[in-house]
């Protein structure tokens, strides 16, 4: 297919050039952008009165043929050539003739681009939101389950307190709500107009942006030609927000996998959202959480590529800034495609209520409360921290628990200490106890499941 820019060049394009050069393999992803683009500049040419009120009619039936027939398969993209830009316009003027010529009056494929992109993105931002408020969903009704389920929290790994399963998933809901709201922002941002801005000086036609930025659903227009072309912040906070919900999905994964084990054993995943092993017949592998954590590496890839290619570029547009579209799309379909696997992996999944309650019974994570019934008593924290510190020494050495330490080595230890402390110490009642807003008391994990629901709906 011709190019666009024939006119000063005397010989034929190098089959390399054009190969090295053409960004339709992966820019004909934004076919039906580009032609929704193409139909509000024409139809804002003819309302300006830029062309022919009759000839942006005649444009805009050719786009909705051309939109139709890719739509119904009729018509074949041609991969051969340069853009998807290209091929439209082409395809439209080899169907309407000199009116398809006039189609690109007053703009050029550095603000077309950019428009094209800026609209992609806005609905991957959608479709990744929707999925990742399915995945939230998915953590509340589990916590709803689990709003008993005691298990340890840890910190270095080691177990810490006391907390519930239902606690620990609804802090993966927080992580999510915050990648919500940042892909929020970043659209608030994207939902910019570059169009208008020419190939980088504006033009000196009348042109009515804003008619185009309604048409087209966009809050507002670039406020500078220059910056309107070569503007791929958007991308980058895109790949930037997408990063930290690969991060958050990452660390998930990471306990998913560990949960597995037989050493912990806390979850069983369901036989459809795992694999086997192709010599070891007992083997069920977490290979969606695997893959997932695996797949961080891609996007955060995507960030630096967007980061590198554009970090050192003079203004305006420079072909450079071609290589945006493989790295933004791929740090999207690979969100898409691990949400799509891991919501239902996490759905599915078996929770080992009583292999979580026999961890929590073991490793004293019961000691800061044993400290804090002490303190109760009139303590210091820092005496009472140490002569639990003292008991949990005693119990290693004898292989007991504080539970079952008796009450006269308590005694020896602090006479503080009466039959009382049992109680205080009893796991229900530490996690019960824990009231504070954002804890992990089933009042407390009811008002964080309230909450996140609320801004699901
Ligand atoms: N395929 C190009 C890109 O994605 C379109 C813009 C071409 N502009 C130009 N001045 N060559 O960046």
């Amino acid at each position: 297919m011709a190019q666009l820019w024939k006119g000063r060049f005397k010989k034929e394009l190098a089959k390399e050039t054009n190969d090295f050069n053409s960004s339709i393999s992966f820019d004909c992803r934004m076919w039906k952008e580009d032609i929704e683009g193409s139909i509000a500049h024409a139809t804002m040419l003819g309302a300006a009165g830029i062309i022919d009120k009759s000839e942006s009619d005649k444009i805009i039936d050719g786009l909705n043929g051309i939109m139709a027939d890719i739509e119904s398969g009729k018509l074949k993209i041609d991969m051969s050539a340069e853009d998807i830009h290209t091929f439209i316009e082409g395809e439209l003027t080899a169907r309407l003739g000199q009116t398809g010529k006039r189609l690109h009056t007053a703009r050029s494929r550095n603000d077309q681009v950019a428009l094209d992109i800026r609209m992609v993105l806005k609905k991957e931002i959608d479709e990744i939101s929707a999925k990742l408020k399915e995945l939230i969903l998915v953590l509340c009704n589990k916590a709803e389950e689990n709003k008993n389920t005691i298990m340890p929290g840890y910190t270095h790994l080691q177990r810490a307190q006391p907390i519930t399963f239902a606690h620990h998933l609804m802090a993966y809901a927080a992580m999510l709500l915050r990648d919500l709201d940042r892909l929020a922002d970043v659209k608030k941002r994207m939902n910019v107009l570059p169009l208008g801005s020419g190939a980088l000086a504006g033009t000196t036609y009348p042109l009515k942006r804003d008619m185009v930025a309604e048409l087209l659903g966009f809050d507002d227009i670039s406020a500078n030609s220059l910056d309107g072309v070569s503007d791929r912040d958007f991308c980058i906070e895109l790949a930037s927000a997408l990063s930290l919900v690969m991060v958050h999905l990452s660390r998930f994964s990471e306990e998913i996998i560990m949960w597995c084990s037989w050493e912990f054993k806390f979850v069983e995943l369901d036989d459809a959202f795992s694999t086997g092993s192709s010599i070891m017949p007992q083997k069920k592998n977490p290979d969606i959480a695997e893959l997932v954590r695996g797949k961080s590496g891609r996007v955060f890839g995507d960030l630096t590529t967007l980061l590198t290619v554009m970090k050192g570029i003079a203004l305006a547009y420079n072909k450079d800034m071609q290589e945006d579209k493989e790295a933004i799309f791929d740090a999207v379909d690979t969100v898409k495609m691990c949400l799509n696997a891991f919501t239902p992996m996490i759905d599915t999944m078996t929770v080992l209520k009583d292999n979580m309650r026999l961890a929590a019974a073991k490793g004293f994570i019961n000691a800061t409360d044993c400290a804090d019934y002490l303190v109760g008593k009139g303590l210091p924290f820092r005496d009472a921290y140490k002569a639990t510190g003292e008991l949990v020494a005693l119990c290693i050495d004898k292989g007991l628990t504080l539970e079952t330490l008796p009450l006269e080595e308590y005694k020896a230890v602090c006479d503080l200490f009466d039959d009382k402390v049992y109680e205080a110490i009893n796991l229900e009642k530490c996690v019960a106890d824990r009231l504070v807003e954002g804890g992990p008391s089933i009042q407390s994990v009811e008002k964080q499941i309230e909450n996140t629901k609320k801004v699901l709906n």
